[in-house]
C-alpha cells in the first residue's frame, strides 16, 4: 500500500534526496532550496518514502506543480498518479481552481502522466531548460468532477 505523507521542514533532506534521483545536476534542489520553498506561503509538499515526492504551490486561486520525482526503482507502479491525485485534492483545499505545471517537451513519460491526469497544453517556453529543451506549460481545471481522477 502507498503511504503519502504531508511533508514538513523536517523532511527537507529526504525530499532533496528523492529529487536528486530524478533530475540532473543543474536542475537539482538541495535540502536548503527545498526548505526555502517550504517556508513560502501556499507550498504543499507530499512524500511517499522511500519512493517519491511532489511539491506544489497554491495561491490566490491558482496552483502550480513545482516538481515531481519518483526514484527509478519505484517507477511504473502508479505512484506519480497517486501523488498527483492527492496534490489535486490539496490544491482544491487551498481553493485553487486551476493547476499549472511546466514539463520538458522531450519528457514523454511525464507528458503521458499529465495527459492521463487531465492536463492539457497551455503554452510553450522556448529553450527554457539549461540543456536547451523547450518547456510545455500544461494546465487543468480543478472544478467539477473530472473522469481522470
Ligand atoms: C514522470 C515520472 C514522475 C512518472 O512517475 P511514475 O510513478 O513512474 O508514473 P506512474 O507509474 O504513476 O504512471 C502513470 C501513467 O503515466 C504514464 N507514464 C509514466 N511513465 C511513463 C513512461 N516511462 N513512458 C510512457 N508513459 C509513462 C503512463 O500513462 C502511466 O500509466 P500506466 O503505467 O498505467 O501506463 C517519473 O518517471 C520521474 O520521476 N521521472 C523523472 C522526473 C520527472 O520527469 N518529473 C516530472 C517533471 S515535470
Amino acid at each position: 500500500m502507498t503511504t503519502i505523507i504531508r511533508a514538513s521542514l523536517a523532511h527537507a533532506a529526504a525530499l532533496a534526496a528523492l529529487h536528486a534521483t530524478s533530475f540532473p545536476e543543474p536542475e537539482r534542489w538541495d535540502a536548503r532550496a527545498i526548505a526555502a520553498q517550504l517556508t513560502l506561503p501556499g507550498t504543499i509538499a507530499l512524500i511517499t518514502p522511500p519512493a517519491g515526492m511532489i511539491l506544489l504551490r497554491a495561491l490566490a486561486g491558482e496552483a502550480e506543480i513545482l516538481t515531481l520525482a519518483i526514484a527509478p526503482p519505484y517507477r511504473r507502479q502508479g505512484l506519480a498518479r497517486a501523488l498527483l491525485a492527492v496534490a489535486i485534492t490539496a490544491a482544491r483545499e487551498h481553493r485553487a481552481s486551476r493547476l499549472y505545471l511546466e514539463v520538458a517537451a522531450r519528457n514523454l513519460a511525464a507528458r503521458a502522466l499529465y495527459d492521463a491526469a487531465g492536463f492539457r497544453p497551455a503554452g510553450r517556453r522556448a529553450r527554457y531548460y539549461a540543456n536547451g529543451d523547450d518547456a510545455l506549460i500544461m494546465a487543468r481545471d480543478l472544478g467539477g468532477d473530472l473522469e481522470e481522477e
